[in-house]
């Protein structure tokens, strides 16, 4: 069953128009094959969304709830910022500008992915809210066109408008559809600091890359070879930046996985197979000083999300 786990819910659902879950991702195989004259580096990646996810409410603004021409953002992680640096009111800005309509909307954010881990989770917010606007506002748009928003301000956020598995090129935004893959469990296993996605790749070396045929690992992979080619590029500027990544890694492979990779820039794992310990979810996060969650692959199909829908 592809159901999603429930999680508590603090306001009903009732007082709002839509409630989407925003699952996070893994990067399969992630590999940085060159430099690009913008900055940018070229990748290439299977990407897969996984059950992990946060909670967004959303409503449109109407005079009874104050400043209507403002949109609004809260959340339950005082950690995220609620301004407009928030991905979430980019998202919303963008669609105003793109599609002009002058909706505004209030939004409820219950977090529940660990940003700085290389999931994706501020982008998957803003790629929910896309679709959330869009869906509010009798939908103007194709998923193909809120891709196409969502690339203008940050590289992942367009794969979160696929169906949960592609093939990602370019800076992450040019998509390949692939089958889907079997369903899989994993473990999510993310130290509590994190690492900046723009300081990993600035200390990245063109020259410590793998050399494998990304191509090649699609195939493999597509093949059901899925304890194959593990391969991210990026784990060498992070373990590098943060030393107790190496080691982590070591010890999650000690503890009986079969396959253990770093999932983006970091820092946090996905780690499949079954450790050795039936207590692993108990002792290891306390002996190592971090989070792990349990959870599995996931279709981003919208229509077989868990929402509740209210027409106003
Ligand atoms: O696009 P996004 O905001 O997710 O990227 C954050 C930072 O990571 C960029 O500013 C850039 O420094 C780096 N980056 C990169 N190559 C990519 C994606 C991101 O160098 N393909």
């Amino acid at each position: 069953s592809r159901s999603l786990p429930d999680v508590p819910a603090i306001v009903s659902p009732d007082e709002w128009d839509l409630r989407l879950g925003s699952p996070s991702k893994i990067n399969l195989f992630l590999r940085v094959v060159g430099k690009r004259a913008d900055g940018y580096h070229e990748l290439a990646s299977l990407m897969q969304s996984i059950s992990l996810h946060d909670t967004l409410y959303f409503s449109v603004k109407t005079e009874k709830d104050g400043k209507p021409h403002e949109d609004s953002l809260e959340c339950d992680n005082s950690d995220i910022p609620t301004d407009s640096s928030n991905l979430v009111l980019k998202a919303i800005e963008k669609f105003r500008s793109k599609t002009g309509i002058e909706k505004y909307f209030k939004v409820r954010l219950e977090k529940r992915v660990p940003h700085e881990a290389g999931l994706g989770g501020g982008s998957a917010n803003a790629a929910t809210a896309l679709w959330a606007a869009n869906q509010l506002s009798g939908k103007p748009c194709t998923a193909e066109q809120l891709a196409e928003f969502g690339a203008d301000f940050g590289s992942d956020i367009s794969f979160f408008l696929s169906e949960g598995t592609a093939y990602c090129t370019g800076r992450g935004e040019i998509m390949e559809f692939v089958p889907r893959l079997p369903p899989q469990a994993l473990y999510i296993v993310k130290p509590y600091e994190g690492l900046s996605t723009a300081e990993v790749f600035k200390n990245m070396d063109l020259s410590e890359c793998s050399e494998k045929d990304p191509r090649e690992l699609l195939r493999k992979m597509q093949k059901g070879v899925i304890f194959a080619d593990f391969v991210n590029d990026l784990e060498t500027p992070s373990f590098r930046l943060m030393p107790r990544l190496k080691t982590l890694k070591e010890d999650l492979y000690k503890a009986g996985f079969n396959v253990v990779l770093m999932s983006g820039s970091g820092t946090s794992f996905f780690c499949l197979g079954q450790p050795w310990e039936e207590d692993f979810m108990e002792v290891f996060p306390a002996q190592h000083n971090v989070q792990v969650f349990k959870c599995f692959f996931h279709g981003r199909r919208y229509s077989d999300m868990w929402y509740f829908e209210h027409p106003p």
